[in-house]
């Protein structure tokens, strides 16, 4: 027998010399939810270990990103008052603006993305301003995602990310910065974002719930794979720095093509319900949590993505130190 695959897998000592994937902290971006107030570190149920805190417990956090040596954080802000028409998103002093000037000043190269999107500041949920009829109203969206974030670049996000999946919004909020004086602040856009039963803790995490109806007409359609690269492709064109696919894990196909046909640098997003099944399987002691929050992440990196955003991320960065 010539071929014999066991060769190298005999010992860890040869298994890790051909390994063809690394993990690192610094691919990992750990999201985190904001809100007003002091001293609150609230958990959401739904995903242990995970909080919404005020600015001072944030920086608690920041402080253990920076430690971890972790590629960033992502920004989620929970306001005081939802309208119409998000106008919280946009407040100079927001839950989000007011953490982004106090982690930079506290921990000036931390790098600190911001999430842009409507549905965490509308009333109704839904992540652009409605018709009169309830339909979203892509084009009088877009002047409101670049007021958000344009308030974000002004607080001092390094990286502002727009999630709402509007059309043509890379182009508009692109535009917007250059104008107002940021055209050295990257735009990390959520290109390929499917409409996902995987996002359902966050929307607790958030409380960004649609009141009525669902995503599905702005979202992506989870049965399309080349309509994942005419999204991405236009993103590209539309100005955007680095590209995003959301979920991960039950799209590694999607990871995959899109870092085939752009070449971009690309995220991938390990969404808040591939995040609880790993606890929650754990928790039950049906699954080894270390190892299936490993094996997931290296999957998401071996298929293309060179950053991951991931609620493990400080828990990750943890278990590689340990190894
Ligand atoms: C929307 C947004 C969502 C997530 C990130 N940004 C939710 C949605 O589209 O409903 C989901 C993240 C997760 O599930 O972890 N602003």
């Amino acid at each position: 027998m010539k071929h014999r695959g066991r060769r190298l897998r005999r010992s860890e000592s040869i298994r890790r010399v051909v390994r063809e994937t690394r993990l690192d902290a610094s691919q990992f971006i750990w999201p985190l939810f904001v809100r007003s107030g002091t001293g609150i570190r609230t958990p959401i149920g739904s995903m242990p270990g995970v909080f919404q805190t005020s600015v001072d417990e944030l920086l608690v956090d920041a402080a253990k990103a920076v430690e971890a040596k972790l590629g960033g954080i992502l920004l989620f802000g929970i306001p005081d008052t939802k309208d119409h028409n998000g106008s919280a998103g946009w407040d100079a002093h927001g839950p989000v603006q007011e953490a982004v000037r106090a982690v930079k000043r506290a921990f000036p190269d931390l790098l600190v993305v911001t999430d842009v999107c409507m549905c965490e500041y509308t009333d109704h949920g839904h992540c652009g301003l409605l018709t009169t009829s309830g339909d979203v109203d892509n084009d009088a969206t877009l002047e409101l995602l670049a007021r958000e974030a344009i308030s974000h670049a002004e607080a001092g996000a390094d990286i502002v990310a727009p999630s709402d999946m509007m059309d043509g919004r890379v182009a508009y909020i692109r535009a917007a910065l250059d104008a107002a004086g940021f055209a050295h602040v990257p735009i990390m856009s959520y290109a390929v974002k499917y409409a996902s039963a995987f996002y359902g803790p966050f929307r607790e995490a958030a409380e960004s719930s649609p009141a009525f109806g669902d995503r599905r007409s702005y979202q992506m359609d989870a049965a399309n794979s080349a309509e994942a690269l005419r999204e991405a492709r236009q993103d590209v064109v539309e100005g955007a720095d680095i590209l995003m696919v959301k979920p991960a894990g039950a799209y590694l196909d999607i990871i995959a093509a899109v870092k085939h046909d752009t070449g971009m640098p690309l995220a991938a997003y390990q969404v808040s319900g591939e995040y609880s099944m790993i606890k929650a399987a754990a928790e039950r002691g049906w699954i080894d949590g270390e190892r299936a929050m490993l094996e997931s992440l290296l999957a998401i990196v071996r298929a293309g993505a060179d950053l991951v955003i991931t609620y493990f991320a400080i828990d990750a960065a943890a278990a590689l130190r340990n190894r």
